[in-house]
């Protein structure tokens, strides 16, 4: 992959303008220096849906998430089908939100990923370190978000879970950008394509639950693969120095169930070369 472009943002008055009149409720916040990581603090995940009405559901929500993933109480299905990522090169913003490192694509450019039937358009990804998800109470050390969007809205996000060991390649091709703007504190544009992110082994498990930071909106359909890749502790430790936060963790504590079930489903049909 090329760096075609490398733009430094240097305005960030037009960043503050753009998010104070371009407000989506839907959407995870971009700036997230008001809410932290540290349980029982005033700011963290225990009191998020105090800080702002818009966020209430952060604490009375019944469908949030992450939550752990229970082979026991998982139901087999076979028939969910990812006919096809029809993912393709795009630009993106590489840009540090303060708890987590993002890479945005412009809505809709960089493709998307059918699943029963359904068009979710890649809109960006982030890491979360640990995992918010677990498997049966296990917890594991990196957590990839890939967010989709229908144009009407409705929300798939794709985990991937990562254990240490070798380096993640799809971490590799942002490894340079992001000692950039660990550097620089700056955002910057990058062409990127989505299907280096690899998304594992066709069991996954799936589930209705919610954006993990606030405004933790509800109902949006997840889908965490059951295969654990590996990523390195050099790449972890990058995306942390990255964000420049003292916090040793940007985990959103596992919520309650409610009562959901979680299905576990075969697809054959992913074709991805490794
Ligand atoms: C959560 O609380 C807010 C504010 O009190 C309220 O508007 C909202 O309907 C509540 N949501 C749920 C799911 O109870
Ligand atoms: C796909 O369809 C199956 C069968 O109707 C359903 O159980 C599953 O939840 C659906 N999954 C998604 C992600 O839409
Ligand atoms: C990235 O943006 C530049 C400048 O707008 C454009 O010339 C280039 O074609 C874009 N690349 C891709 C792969 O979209």
């Amino acid at each position: 992959m090329e760096k075609l472009v490398t733009q430094i943002f240097l305005c960030s008055f037009f960043t503050i303008l753009v998010l104070h009149f371009c407000p989506a409720l839907s959407d995870e916040v971009e700036d997230e220096s008001e809410f932290n990581y540290e349980q029982g603090s005033e700011k963290g995940p225990d009191r998020w849906g105090e800080i702002r009405p818009e966020w209430s559901t952060c604490s009375n929500g019944t469908l949030q998430s992450p939550i752990d993933l229970l082979d026991k109480r998982v139901e087999v299905i076979s028939h969910l089908e990812i006919t096809k990522r029809n993912y393709k090169p795009s630009n993106a913003t590489l840009k540090n939100r303060g708890h987590d490192i993002m890479l945005k694509w412009n809505s809709g450019e960089a493709g998307y990923i059918e699943i029963n039937g359904t068009q979710y358009l890649i809109q960006q990804c982030h890491w979360h370190s640990p995992s918010e998800h677990t498997i049966n109470g296990n917890k594991f050390d990196l957590e990839l978000h890939a967010v989709h969007q229908t144009p009407t809205g409705q929300t798939f996000v794709f985990g991937i879970l990562y254990q240490f060991g070798e380096p993640d390649p799809f971490l590799s091709s942002v490894e340079d950008y992001l000692e950039e703007i660990s550097d620089t504190g700056e955002e910057i544009i990058v062409v990127i394509d989505p299907n280096k992110i690899k998304i594992g082994s066709q069991r996954y498990y799936n589930y209705i639950g919610s954006l993990t930071t606030p405004p933790c909106t509800e109902n949006v359909v997840w889908i965490v693969a059951s295969e654990i890749r590996t990523v390195s502790r050099e790449q972890v430790s990058l995306l942390r120095v990255a964000v420049h936060d003292d916090s040793d963790t940007n985990a959103r504590p596992i919520q309650e169930t409610n009562g959901r079930t979680v299905k576990l489903f075969r697809d054959d049909k992913v074709d991805e070369e490794d």
